[in-house]
């Protein structure tokens, strides 16, 4: 496994990498929600190239980028087993250099869900991503449905910019009981993360009523709404019943469907979804 910073570093290792090439952008801190994206890139490729970088751009003036949890060892060491050919571990310097001035902005897909509570975040990760993918020319790249959002903008781009690549979107990986794997999930205390379950529960709740034949909306969104409500540790942002395509907001469920959610335990923010085929 080789690991490389610089950008000429990275092309000549790309440049020596015969074949197809799978890429797992990620910001570190791996658990294994990002190392099943990095397996099924092994599987799907001849080499996977993953890339770690704390994006700057994506992070709001709210939230604290140099609180964000690093590890680079650790991580390492648990992508050396997994058979990785390339690491890339930009510096922001490489990735935005002095003076620069350009951005991939996504429009109406990034208005509503976490766009809409995260102003300017998608811009940062578009932006990154397309450097990502200009730097490491990979024939497919992996993304997690767990930030169902940022997949169905990341897919967008891809088309909308002619990218010679193929976006794959995967599992959402949870603990036993339910709870989606996160970075942040390290942040909670022991009385939160026990009620952090409730997003697993409250979109359980709302497919289930969904699978009884349940086609309004609204009464999916109340459901959720109610199983939130029951969690005193519990402050929900947003609920949310919608096109899988189009990300807008429905009255009626006809095709396939995005249930997803916003909630802060404490002062962490969880984000969870489920789709209903
Ligand atoms: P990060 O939060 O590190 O996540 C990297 C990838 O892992 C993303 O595609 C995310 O959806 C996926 N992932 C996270 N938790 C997962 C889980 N429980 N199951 C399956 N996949 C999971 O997302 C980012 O970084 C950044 O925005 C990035 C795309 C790297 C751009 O900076």
């Amino acid at each position: 496994m080789k690991t490389v910073s610089s950008l000429s570093d990275l092309r000549a290792a790309r440049l020596s990498l015969d074949g197809t090439v799978g890429l797992v952008p990620t910001m570190g801190y791996l658990h294994e929600g990002h190392l099943s994206l990095v397996r099924q890139a092994k599987a799907e490729n001849q080499h996977a190239v993953v890339s770690i970088f704390v994006n700057p751009t994506q992070f709001g003036a709210n939230e604290d980028l140099s609180k964000y949890p690093r590890d680079l060892e650790r991580d390492l060491s648990l992508l050396e087993p997994l058979g990785v050919d390339l690491v890339w571990t930009p510096t922001a310097e490489t990735m935005y250099p002095p003076g620069c001035q350009t951005w991939v902005e996504v429009e109406a897909l990034t208005k509503g869900l976490e766009g809409a509570m995260r102003p300017g975040h998608f811009r940062g990760v578009t932006t990154v991503v397309a450097k990502l993918f200009n730097a490491t020319q990979p024939h497919k790249a992996y993304f997690g449905q767990k930030d169902a959002q940022q997949a169905a903008v990341i897919r967008r781009m891809a088309a909308d910019l002619n990218f010679p690549l193929e976006v794959v979107v995967c599992p959402t990986r949870r603990e036993a009981d339910g709870l989606a794997m996160s970075s942040r999930n390290k942040y909670l205390s022991e009385a939160e993360r026990k009620a952090a379950t409730v997003l697993f529960r409250a979109l359980s709740a709302a497919k289930e009523l969904y699978e009884a034949g349940e086609r309004d909306a609204e009464t999916l969104r109340r459901k959720m709404k109610e199983a939130l409500s029951r969690e005193p540790l519990a402050r929900m942002q947003y609920v949310s019943c919608a096109d899988y395509d189009s990300l807008e907001e429905l009255d009626v469920i006809k095709g396939k469907t995005l249930l997803s959610m916003a909630v802060f335990l404490g002062k962490t923010r969880l984000i969870d979804n489920f789709v209903l085929e």
